[in-house]
């Protein structure tokens, strides 16, 4: 698949088979989250894989149950201390965002093109969840990513009409 059609295929699945994932698999996936871009390339990405005792997501997720079935869940952090000291305000509300951002995108459209499924998750209780994956003080969850074959192939929920959000030059002036 080209990347135009994996970005085209990919969806959000909530539906997993449970079979495992291979060290190689996972490797790939981690090392197209690391090579994301990032603001002054301060790399404020770290991970944490999880592959064991994966109920201690479903609390603190608002019990998004699907999540367990996957056989691996990337916890994408933010530890964005270099890049506040280099960018300060921007870096700190704005910058570890994105960049951490990137490389979730990263994840779920390389997972696509390698025949797996995923969902952004990002709809969880960072406390809860930094507490029970011992995530220290400076370190910040930004999303769940559970890494899988899909169960299912939904068609997804349509998008905005793109005329309605494109701009030609100035906010306001249609470019379609
Ligand atoms: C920042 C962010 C947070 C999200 N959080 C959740 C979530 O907690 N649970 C979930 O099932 N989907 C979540 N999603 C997935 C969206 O619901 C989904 O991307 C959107 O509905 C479009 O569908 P598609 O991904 O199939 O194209 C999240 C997506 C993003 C980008």
């Amino acid at each position: 698949m080209s990347v135009e059609e994996i970005i085209h295929k990919r969806r959000s699945v909530r539906k997993f088979k449970t079979d495992p994932l291979t060290d190689e698999q996972i490797d790939k996936l981690l090392n197209a989250a690391q090579i994301a871009p990032s603001a002054g390339n301060q790399q404020p990405l770290e991970v944490i894989v999880v592959t064991e005792e994966k109920e201690r997501l479903i609390e603190a997720t608002g019990r998004q149950q699907f999540i367990v079935d996957a056989p691996v869940v990337f916890i994408i952090l933010s530890n964005n201390k270099d890049t506040v000291n280099r960018y300060k305000t921007r870096g700190a509300e704005l910058y570890h965002i994105q960049d951490t951002a990137a490389s979730v995108q990263n994840v779920l459209l390389l997972a696509k093109s390698m025949g797996l499924d995923t969902c952004w998750i990002g709809a969880f209780d960072e406390s809860m969840i930094k507490s029970l994956f011992s995530i220290p003080e400076g370190v910040r969850p930004v999303a769940i990513i559970p890494i899988a074959y899909g169960d299912v192939d939904p068609e997804g929920p349509a998008r905005k009409d793109i005329k309605e959000i494109i701009y030609k030059n100035n906010y306001g002036d249609k470019y379609y």
